[in-house]
């Protein structure tokens, strides 16, 4: 149990680095809490114009939700797949609540998807490829999002052969309901048509 705790504590810790505002502000972009929609995230960092700032948070924040997942399921490896899940769903609460920022921090899309990759490379992969496709049909960054994360759950149950009892799957349905919990404002203008196209400066 302490151990189980500890792997919670740590990927939430693991999840809580804010990249995308350390990135922005190392390179000079100034507070990214200030620009754009104001989140921490890589599509809000792009709208600096700054596309290597935005690449190196996406890159980071993805590969904080990879890593947490497999460290923890290396240190417990007895209790993969319960560890495994129970890392995916803090690291990326710590993304999006992270204490240093007062809670306010980004809305898990990167880190979901380093999640995925780390629970199930094939299920990561699909997400990844869902994301990349209706983000680039749409120009619409938050409408890949949401359509990645909307499938994460169901893929990995199917992929784990539908058995209900695994946790992970389990995992991937809190992960996708907490992005689309961050997604609310995001959601709201999707259905009123204003949500705006990826690279423009205001959302
Ligand atoms: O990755 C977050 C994205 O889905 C939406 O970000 O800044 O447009 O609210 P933003």
């Amino acid at each position: 149990i302490v151990l189980f705790a500890a792997a919670g504590l740590l990927s939430y810790v693991i999840g809580s680095i804010p990249f995308g505002l350390i990135i922005t502000d190392l390179g000079g972009a100034g507070d990214i809490r200030q620009i754009g929609s104001g989140n921490i995230g890589a599509t809000n960092v792009l709208r600096t114009g700054r596309r290597g700032l935005a690449a190196a948070t996406l890159l980071l924040d993805g590969f904080k939700g990879f890593f947490a997942v497999v460290l923890c399921g290396a240190l417990l490896p007895l209790l993969l797949p319960d560890v495994a899940a129970l890392a995916a769903v803090c690291v990326v609460a710590g993304h999006c609540l992270p204490v240093w920022l007062k809670f306010r921090g980004g809305k898990g899309v990167a880190t979901g998807l380093g999640v995925a990759l780390g629970l199930d490379w094939r299920v990561g992969l699909i997400c990844c490829v869902l994301w990349l496709l209706v983000a680039r049909l749409t120009r619409i960054s938050s409408a890949g999002a949401l359509a990645a994360m909307f499938v994460l759950g169901p893929l990995l149950l199917a992929f784990d052969g539908g058995h209900l009892v695994n946790p992970v799957p389990w995992a991937g349905l809190a992960v996708g309901l907490g992005v689309f919990l961050r997604h609310k404002d995001n959601i709201g203008r999707l259905l009123a048509g204003t949500e705006p196209r990826i690279g423009r400066k205001t959302a």
